[in-house]
């Protein structure tokens, strides 16, 4: 199939070659144009515009970092709207509003396409294993022609219901995770302070029954008390998730008090001047609370 690809950072970069591996021809554009070098160097063609992009593809996915960068790709006459065939069929897979999600829907449905939101939960990591899983809101019709395209993204593809929903869902995922992650530094402070070596805390952690996916990735980088030298997802990043979170609870009246908790510790991490790092690095924080640096 013809397919499009918007957004060639972290996770761009690892899903495009997964689609021309399953045999997909991909055209693809970045804000950025050096981001494109290596994947042109794999076989991506390369367009000029979003609307380019979509003008050449029967699928278009975009992933950018917020409701913002998805508003500048595709809207206005230069974005994918603008470039979509009839019938086309375009996916986003950034974190965003639900709420903006379906107002850029809304505009697909004027140009006579569809638009899905489809975000994706898993980091460079587990798309890069062939993990990742990707849930969907908005047409069903839509979602089943994508279906067999998704999957050569990870092997677990779901559809949430309609418009929207899938970034609910995606919010609601990431607050479980961000809280894991940040609960995961604040065990292993506390048994370090305690006495316990890191090594031990991160070992028994990961054989518990509390040990999941994310922490097992992670539990190197405490461990080594270094951070990846390309973050997995880092502070500021995170942390839109985070505000996402916090502004849907307060939109729905639902509490997200341990939300706002981790919120905190990222506010922390970057008062010390450590917010370039893997979010992971709250670890770090507890130390210094705990007088343990
Ligand atoms: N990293 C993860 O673990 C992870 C996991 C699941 C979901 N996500 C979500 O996936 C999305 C992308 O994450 P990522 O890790 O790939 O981020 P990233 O490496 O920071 O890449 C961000 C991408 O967005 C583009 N962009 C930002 N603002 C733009 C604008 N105004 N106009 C056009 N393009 C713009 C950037 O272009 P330039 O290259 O020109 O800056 C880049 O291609 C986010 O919504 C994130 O929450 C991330």
């Amino acid at each position: 199939m013809d397919l499009g690809f918007i957004g060639l950072g972290a996770m761009g970069q690892l899903i495009v070659p997964r689609l021309m591996a399953a045999g997909h021809a991909v055209t693809g554009w970045n804000r950025s144009r050096d981001k494109a070098d290596d994947l042109i160097a794999q076989g991506m063609r390369w367009a000029d515009t979003p609307r380019a992009v979509a003008a050449k593809s029967e699928i278009v996915f975009s992933i950018v970092t917020d409701a913002k960068a998805v508003r500048a790709c595709a809207l206005g006459p230069d974005g994918v709207v603008a470039g979509i065939k009839r019938g086309g069929i375009y996916i986003d897979m950034s974190t965003i509003e639900p709420d903006e999600s379906r107002a850029i829907a809304a505009e697909f449905d004027k140009a006579g396409a569809v638009m899905l939101d489809g975000p994706l939960s898993g980091s460079p990591v587990t798309v890069k294993a062939g993990q990742a899983s990707v849930m969907i809101g908005g047409d069903e019709a839509a979602f089943e022609r994508a279906r067999p395209v998704l999957l050569a993204i990870g092997p677990k593809v779901t559809r949430i219901g309609s418009n929207g929903l899938a970034c609910q869902m995606k919010i609601a995922v990431n607050l479980l995770l961000m809280v894991e992650v940040i609960a995961f530094g604040e065990a292993v402070a506390l048994a370090e302070k305690g006495g316990v070596s890191r090594e031990s805390a991160v070992d028994a952690i990961l054989k518990s029954v509390a040990a999941s996916p994310v922490l097992g990735y992670r539990g190197p980088f405490i461990l080594e008390g270094k951070m990846p030298e390309v973050p997995l997802a880092d502070v500021t990043l995170q942390q839109k998730d985070m505000m996402l979170a916090l502004n849907l609870g307060r939109r729905l009246g639902s509490p997200v008090p341990l939300a706002a908790a981790a919120n905190e510790m990222m506010n922390a991490c970057r008062g010390l001047g450590i917010d370039g790092n893997d979010f992971v690095v709250a670890h770090q924080v507890y130390r210094r609370l705990g007088g343990q640096e």
